[in-house]
């Protein structure tokens, strides 16, 4: 199996983002299983929230870039808070770009650059259900809309507040396990994947 490259990215640009924690522990897994991880700041790229306006006026500098990162890595590990039910703005607008970006300077479209990407995706909430049920509708848009093979295993993590020691480490090692197992599983589709 080849070790395949990852973009690693939160649904949160919170400073202290529980999220960002628990990507920081998944991007730490998968190094240790030989991955190349890129962690990506979604706010970093500076994209406004998507307006037809703004697209005809030229797309965001930042579109483009993610649409290289994804183009350029064989999955995403994606940790994203739960927003009502739902995956965050900051994850939906960003990805809603891309999928704008035609093919360019010999990169491919968005859509093409996203479909048949490997993800997996995770979810960190202080509350009881880890945010659980914005990971169906994740799974949903990654999968069902963008054409991305999303690994079954997911992960959320409940009381985040409480699940994290001083060192970003998490302390219940069930927790640990099943970020664990999220990585595996994006490692070992993408590897194989990229072998072919
Ligand atoms: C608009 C909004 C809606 C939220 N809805 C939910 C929710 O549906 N379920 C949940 O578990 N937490 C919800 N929360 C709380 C977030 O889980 C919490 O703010 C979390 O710390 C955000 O993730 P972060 O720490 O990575 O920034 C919501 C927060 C906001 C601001």
């Amino acid at each position: 199996m080849t070790a395949p490259r990852l973009l690693a990215f939160a649904g949160s640009a919170r400073p202290g983002s529980f999220n960002g924690k628990l990507l920081a522990v998944a991007t730490r897994a998968a190094r240790e299983l030989g991955a190349e991880v890129t962690p990506l700041d979604l706010r970093s790229l500076a994209l406004p929230l998507y307006d037809a306006e703004i697209e005809a006026a030229g797309l965001p500098a930042g579109a483009l870039e993610l649409r290289w990162l994804i183009a350029t890595h064989d999955a995403l590990l994606i940790a994203s808070p739960e927003y009502n039910g739902f995956p965050t703005p900051l994850l939906i607008n960003a990805l809603d770009w891309v999928s704008r970006v035609p093919a360019t300077d010999g990169a491919p479209a968005g859509l093409a650059a996203m479909a048949g990407r490997v993800a997996g995706v995770m979810s960190a909430s202080p509350g009881p259900m880890g945010g659980l049920r914005s990971l169906g509708f994740a799974r949903q848009f990654l999968h069902n809309t963008l054409g991305m093979l999303v690994v079954p295993e997911q992960f959320a993590l409940v009381q985040a507040g409480k699940a994290f020691d001083e060192h970003g480490a998490l302390i219940d090692p069930k927790q640990q396990q099943s970020v664990q197992r999220v990585v595996a599983a994006v490692v070992r589709v993408a590897g194989a994947l990229k072998g072919r």
